[in-house]
Order: C-alpha cells, then sequence, then structure tokens
C-alpha cells in the first residue's frame, strides 16, 4: 500500500514527464502524411512527414542544361593530347562537358580544380583529374550496366556531387573496436553511434558486409533445421543494419519494400523491394571496381580512419528521396555519359597525382 502511494508523488510524476519528454525529443513531430500501398487490410502504409519533404522538393531542383554542342568535326582524341576515355566526343560535345562538370563538381574552382593553371590540359598531376577520370567510366558503367537500377533515368555527376567536390552522403569503413578487457567484454561492433545505421544500437560496420564484401542479407532460415545454412542473430542484426539505412537513405519506411507480415518473402512484396536488390549489387561493384582501387590516388587527408577512400552508399544517389533528384533524368542532355566512349578498357590508375592545391 505505502509503495503504491509513493509512486504517484508528484516528483514521481515530474520525473516521468520529463523522461517521456526526453524520449518524444527524437520523434517526428505530428501531423504526418500517410499513403496507402498495399492490398486493402496489409497495413502497408507509407509515411511522410511534410516538413521534411518540403525542404526536400527544394533541394532536389535540377540545374538547367547546357544548350547542346554539335556532334560534327574532328574527335577529341585527334586534337588533344591526353584523352582515354572521351576520345569519341567531337570537340565541342567535349568542351561542353567540361563546363557541366565543372558546374556539377566545383563551381567555385571551375577547370583549376582538376587543371593545374600554368600546366598543359593534358597534365594529370592534380589527383582531383585521375579521380575525375575515373568517374567518367564509373557513371558510364552505371548507366549502361545497371538499368536494372536506374532505369533510363540514369546519373550524371550531379546526382551525386550536387555542386559539391565530394559527394555529402558516403561512409567509411569503422576502425576495429579493440577489446580492453573481459570485464567489460566485446561490444560486437554495437551501441556506438553511427551515422551509416541511423544511430541506432545495431552493428555500425554493417555497410561493410554487404556493400563491400558481399554477405548473404538473411534473417530467415531457409530449412527447418541449422543445417547449412546457419542464421545467427548476429546475421539479423547486420541485417537490420542495412535495412534502416536504405529506409533513411530513400526517405521510407521498411513497407516500401515489404509487406511485412513476411519479411523474407518475395511474393507480395512491392516491386520496388527487386529494384533495391539490384542496387544493392550496384553499390557494392562500384565499391569494389571504382572506389577502392582509388586508394592509393586520394592524399591521405581525404581518406578514412582506417586509409581507405570514401565508398558510396544508397544515400550518395537517393539523398533521402525515393529516387534521386525525384526521378528527374538530367542523363537525357549528356547522352555521352549513357555509352561507353573509350574504345579500350581503361585499368584502375596507377598511385599519383598531386596532393590537393
Ligand atoms: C572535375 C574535374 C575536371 C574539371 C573541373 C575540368 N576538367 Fe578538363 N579534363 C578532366 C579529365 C578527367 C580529362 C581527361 C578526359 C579523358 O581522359 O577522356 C580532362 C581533359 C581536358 C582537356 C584535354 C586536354 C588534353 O590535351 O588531353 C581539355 C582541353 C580540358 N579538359 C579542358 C577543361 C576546361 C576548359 C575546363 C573548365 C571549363 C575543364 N577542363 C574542367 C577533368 C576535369
Ligand atoms: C555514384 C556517385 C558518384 C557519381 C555518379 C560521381 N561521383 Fe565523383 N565521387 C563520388 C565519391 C563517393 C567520391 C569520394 C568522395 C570523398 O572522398 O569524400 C567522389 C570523388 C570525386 C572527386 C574527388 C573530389 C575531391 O575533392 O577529393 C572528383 C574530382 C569527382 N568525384 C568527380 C566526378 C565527376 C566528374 C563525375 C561525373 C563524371 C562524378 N564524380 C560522378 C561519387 C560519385
Ligand atoms: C528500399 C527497399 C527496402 C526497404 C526500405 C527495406 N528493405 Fe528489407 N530487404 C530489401 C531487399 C531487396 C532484401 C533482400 C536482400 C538480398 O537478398 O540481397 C531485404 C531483406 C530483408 C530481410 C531479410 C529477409 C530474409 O530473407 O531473411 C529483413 C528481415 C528485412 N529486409 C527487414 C526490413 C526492415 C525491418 C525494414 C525497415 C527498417 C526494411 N527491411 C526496409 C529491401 C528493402
Ligand atoms: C548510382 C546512384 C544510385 C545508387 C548508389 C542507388 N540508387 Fe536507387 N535509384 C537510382 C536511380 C537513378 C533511380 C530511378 C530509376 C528510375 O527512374 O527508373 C533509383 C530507384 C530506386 C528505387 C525505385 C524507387 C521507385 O519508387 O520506383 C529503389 C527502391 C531504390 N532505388 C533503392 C536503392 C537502394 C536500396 C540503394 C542502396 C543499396 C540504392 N537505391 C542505391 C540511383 C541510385
Amino acid at each position: 500500500m505505502l509503495r503504491r502511494q509513493s509512486m504517484f508523488r508528484p516528483t514521481a510524476l515530474a520525473a516521468a514527464a520529463l523522461a517521456l519528454v526526453t524520449l518524444l525529443a527524437g520523434c517526428e513531430r505530428p501531423p504526418v502524411d500517410s499513403v496507402q500501398r498495399g492490398y486493402r487490410g496489409t497495413s502497408m502504409i507509407q509515411v511522410y512527414n511534410p516538413r521534411i519533404v518540403t525542404p526536400q522538393t527544394y533541394e532536389n531542383v535540377v540545374p538547367d542544361a547546357i544548350p547542346a554542342a554539335p556532334s560534327d568535326g574532328p574527335r577529341a582524341r585527334t586534337v588533344y593530347k591526353n584523352v582515354q576515355v572521351l576520345g569519341d566526343l567531337s570537340v565541342a560535345e567535349f568542351n561542353r562537358l567540361m563546363v557541366a562538370i565543372s558546374a556539377w563538381v566545383a563551381p567555385n574552382e571551375q577547370c583549376t580544380y582538376c587543371h593545374k593553371p600554368g600546366e598543359g590540359f593534358e597534365s594529370d598531376s592534380l589527383y582531383t583529374k585521375v579521380v575525375a577520370r575515373r568517374m567518367l567510366q564509373m557513371t558510364q558503367t552505371i548507366n549502361t550496366k545497371w538499368n536494372a537500377h536506374v532505369g533510363d533515368t540514369g546519373v550524371t555527376c550531379y546526382t551525386c556531387h550536387r555542386g559539391q567536390h565530394q559527394p555529402r552522403e558516403t561512409w567509411f569503413r569503422a576502425p576495429e573496436h579493440r577489446q580492453f578487457t573481459r570485464l567489460i567484454g566485446y561490444n560486437a561492433d554495437q551501441n556506438i553511434a553511427a551515422p551509416n545505421v541511423t544511430y541506432a544500437s545495431l552493428p555500425f560496420d554493417a555497410l561493410t558486409e554487404y556493400l563491400l564484401k558481399g554477405q548473404e542479407i538473411r534473417v530467415n532460415g531457409t530449412t527447418a533445421l541449422p543445417t547449412g545454412n546457419r542464421q545467427s542473430i548476429k546475421q539479423a542484426e547486420f541485417t537490420y543494419s542495412l535495412m534502416v539505412h536504405m529506409s533513411d537513405g530513400l526517405g521510407v519506411n521498411c513497407t516500401y519494400c515489404h509487406n511485412t507480415q513476411n519479411f523474407g518473402k518475395w511474393e507480395g512484396s512491392p516491386p520496388q523491394r527487386v529494384t533495391a536488390w539490384h542496387g544493392i549489387r550496384m553499390a557494392r561493384a562500384m565499391n569494389v571496381s571504382y572506389m577502392e582501387p582509388l586508394r592509393n590516388v586520394f592524399p591521405a587527408s581525404e581518406r578514412g580512419p582506417t586509409g581507405d577512400v570514401a565508398k558510396v552508399n544508397c544515400a550518395t544517389c537517393h539523398q533521402g528521396a525515393y529516387k534521386p533528384l525525384y526521378g528527374a533524368s538530367m542523363l537525357k542532355d549528356y547522352p555521352e555519359l549513357g555509352r561507353s566512349t573509350s574504345a579500350v578498357a581503361v585499368a584502375a590508375p596507377p598511385a599519383g597525382g598531386a596532393a590537393k592545391k
């Protein structure tokens, strides 16, 4: 009896109210909009916060395209000295693209961000130019080989860069956290607030497992007994880390891709899940074939805590929108980024390039 009374003491009430306020401070303020996305009764509802969507609409406006350039006349490879990727373009098309990438990646420095003043344009002395050449190939690969994900909409440098040298949303490998004493125990890479996993208590280096290594994304076992396909709690936690990253990166909730009655089942999942499946493989391929091999080209100052280069994840392109730039295609105005323009496959560049200006 006494105990019960003490629970309703004003101080206890105040403390409870404070705890509630603190707890809810991380939540989004109502009202929210919800849109039905599945059959009636499946509770497949997409929740949008208009206070997040409205400013995002302004961030996703695409810049005007530069008027098209004539495609006739001599080819860039015959006129210039060191053109390895864009050789098929006419000189006019080539220069138009140089102006465009300056605006997309280095609007303040323009040409000098990749071409050192006083040296010829053919010089590769700045690392930014060496990276940009590889980026041209990466963009062409995305647009020609990954249509299962990017469709005809495709991407340009602007999709990721948005007028900045380095895309806003990238990730590095997390340094290993050593187990200092047996008394505290191993943290299993968890409970360290990391933006990749939306600050949840989930494994913070999960992107390495899926967007670099190709670990299986599974929670449900496929057989009744744990035979060949052991699914551990740890794997489940890694899977959830990726899922919260994907949801956050696209600004959607789980029902955008799942009928949550059964997360593993493909029947009944919206078609977006298939697009996402290809997206996971595409992001991994970009990191393995393009970003990681640039490790020695980037100066140490631009690399992560373990010495790796910044890598691509869902948010690098999507930046919080279900489709990057809400589905607007800039590629249609820059068709040279939608085909392979180099006759020979150019291998990963050697280490080199000057330090950052
Ligand atoms: C973001 C980096 C970047 C910016 C900014 C940039 N370029 Fe380039 N530029 C390159 C790359 C990469 C190549 C090589 C392309 C290839 O190998 O196909 C190149 C090659 C050239 C070449 C050919 C030189 C030769 O003889 O081989 C010229 C000319 C050129 N750029 C002019 C410009 C001009 C003018 C500007 C500013 C309007 C500019 N570039 C802005 C990256 C850049
Ligand atoms: C899929 C996303 C994506 C696309 C598309 C893309 N980039 Fe990048 N770019 C990156 C990432 C990731 C980095 C590494 C950023 C970092 O180091 O923080 C990068 C770095 C760069 C850098 C080095 C910048 C610096 O200051 O270190 C240059 C230059 C560059 N990109 C040019 C381009 C050009 C030109 C294009 C278009 C032909 C392009 N990028 C297309 C993702 C992209
Ligand atoms: C953008 C689409 C997308 C969103 C959003 C998404 N998922 Fe997924 N999910 C997938 C795809 C694709 C797979 C299968 C991945 C594979 O097999 O490579 C998957 C797999 C899973 C699995 C593993 C199922 C199995 O076979 O064991 C679980 C569990 C899961 N998701 C839970 C979630 C949760 C919880 C959320 C919300 C926090 C979520 N997903 C949000 C696309 C999505
Ligand atoms: C290189 C840029 C890029 C990256 C990286 C990327 N996407 Fe996409 N994604 C796109 C483009 C472009 C579209 C629009 C395709 C279209 O219009 O048909 C798209 C469309 C989608 C769609 C379909 C949306 C709809 O409503 O139809 C889903 C789902 C999606 N992406 C999920 C992901 C996930 C999950 C990841 C990370 C694993 C990812 N994407 C990484 C560029 C990217």
